[in-house]
């Protein structure tokens, strides 16, 4: 771990998604915030240094910067989005806002001559958020990227190894942006030699260093994150774990039994199931704010895990699964508030536990995955599509009652059967249906119906930090449809949500 990236955080959504690339990529790296001092970078001593997007203009008083001697350290540095925006301001460029925000996936031309953009072709789709743009080149630098609306989307000084991109090479939605981060990592001079399996060995460590022999108790959904880290802690505290599912009455059709089922049966878990259905639809009840669903959901969640902690005695720790998405999209630092996810941002300020252990909340899904599987984990346990902690509650639309959670169970059910049958459930990594808070009129035999519309979400997606929409054959569409609008009543209207993230985030709320 002596050769290292360091990454500048601005404030951007992608921050930690430019951290798992470089690891993706094999060298190790570590997100810092943008008050870091330059004495600080100096004892890292990096190999190179990344600057990250951010939501902010250069130009404003309060705007992020960090000390301009930072360019004279001999580093490598490249900055992305706001990065490069504020490399060229500090550097003596412009920066101007333009008239409209120039945002989605755009085709653009790039300078192959340049280092950066070694390997891959002229053209190249990327995926540009951005209203201000570079309108004069600080010295020394010359243009190797443009698009038809940004003249200047990427900047170079190979003399000193300094980049910028304007568009976002860390997201999966620009072609190639892995290869990118690689180019810049081979002009860093790194040697390519990190893994996973360092990061387990020393999890596993770390944990048993910290819990000694106290008692955990570890929170479980029965999603892929939540048994990964039940799993890191089995082999790193064993019998001393117990593990808790709470039935919170927001579960997909059969999912109680079927988590049971997993832990329940295994002899080195110590498995409780806790039926809390009428307590968490107690508190929900008459409530129809996303944010306010998220932070309810958090907090009973808590209540729940302390009472029974209380009831197995002299527990100091909890586990969650939390995992970075959820930490992001929750707000830490300069970052917006997407969405409170209910084990970060819905968690209440008062816990009765001594510590909140998180051993994954630096890592991606795809990076838990990976690291599930090399802790032994069944595939059919690692490769589950996500299920979120609030469950059905963020998808139904307004007031959540007994009779739209049958509905929309036995909705999403036909869903997924119907995935399945088509072989289309290794294809799409999350598909789900949402019950709209929206009645439109149909006609059933003879007579009107006045109904509900449903929508079916299904998104294509490694990390769930951006995510395309699934192409499912209108074929089978028509057959999920026909069976929903037949099998199950109150919906006469289904639809295909076919938007990306971003702009639409993959739940609705
Ligand atoms: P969004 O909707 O933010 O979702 O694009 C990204 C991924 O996170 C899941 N998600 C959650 N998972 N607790 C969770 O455990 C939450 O509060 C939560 N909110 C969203 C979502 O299902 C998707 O996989």
């Amino acid at each position: 771990m002596n050769e290292k990236i360091l990454i500048i955080d601005f404030g951007g959504q992608y921050r930690d998604l430019i951290a798992r690339r470089v690891r993706e990529a094999n060298v190790y790296s570590e997100v810092y915030p943008y008050t870091i001092s330059i004495d600080k970078i100096k004892s890292l001593n990096p190999k190179g240094i990344i600057f990250t997007g951010g939501p902010s203009s250069i130009y404003l008083d309060d705007a992020p910067k960090i000390d301009k001697e930072i360019f004279n350290l001999g580093i490598p540095i490249l900055g992305i989005c706001y990065g490069m925006q504020f490399m060229t301001n500090a550097l003596g460029g412009e920066v101007k806002k333009a008239k409209m925000r120039e945002y989605g996936e755009m085709e653009v031309d790039l300078n192959l001559s340049s280092k950066l953009f070694q390997g891959l072709d002229s053209k190249n789709t990327s995926l540009m958020s951005h209203t201000d743009y570079v309108s004069k080149l600080p010295k020394g630098f010359v243009k190797i990227a443009s698009t038809k609306t940004c003249p200047i989307a990427g900047i170079e000084n190979s003399l000193l190894n300094f980049y910028g991109v304007q568009f976002h090479p860390e997201v999966t939605l620009t072609n190639k942006g892995l290869e990118i981060i690689k180019n810049f990592l081979k002009i860093c001079n790194c040697s390519f030699t990190w893994k996973m399996d360092y990061f387990k060995e020393n999890k596993i460590k770390e944990l048993k260093k910290k819990i000694g022999n106290k008692k955990v108790l570890c929170a479980l959904s029965g999603g892929v994150d939540s048994a990964v880290a039940a799993t890191l802690l089995i082999k790193a505290i064993g019998s001393n774990l117990t593990c808790i599912f709470v039935d919170h009455g927001l579960l997909r059709k059969n999912e109680a039994q079927e988590v049971s089922k997993i832990f329940g049966n295994r002899n080195d878990v110590n498995f409780i199931m806790v039926d809390a259905r009428e307590r968490f639809l107690t508190k929900l009840k008459g409530v129809t704010n996303p944010e306010s669903k998220r932070k309810i959901i958090g907090e009973e969640f808590i209540r729940v895990f302390e009472s029974e902690a209380k009831k197995l005695g002299a527990i100091d720790f909890l586990v969650q699964g939390t995992i970075y998405p959820d930490v992001i999209e929750s707000g830490v630092g300069k970052s917006a508030v997407i969405k409170s996810h209910h084990n970060v941002g819905g968690l209440p300020k008062n816990i009765d536990f001594k510590e909140i252990i998180e051993p994954l909340r630096d890592l991606f899904k795809d990076e838990v995955r990976a690291l599930g599987l090399s802790l032994g984990l069944d595939s059919e346990i690692v490769m589950r599509q996500p299920f979120p902690g609030p469950g059905l509650a963020i998808r139904i639309i307004g007031e959540i009652t007994n009779e739209k959670l049958e509905i929309l169970k036995d909705a999403d059910y036909i869903f997924r059967e119907e995935i399945k049958n088509h072989n289309l459930d290794k294809e799409i990594n999350q598909y789900f249906a949402v019950l709209t808070d929206i009645k439109s009129v149909g006609v059933m035999g003879d007579s009107r119906t006045y109904d509900y519309m449903l929508a079916l979400r299904g998104v294509v997606t490694s990390d769930f930090m951006t995510a395309s929409i699934a192409h499912i054959p209108y074929e089978v569409l028509e057959i999920i449809s026909r069976r929903i609008v037949n099998e199950v009543p109150h919906i006469n209207r289904v639809v295909y949500d076919i938007t990306s993230k971003p702009p639409a985030t993959i739940e609705w709320e």
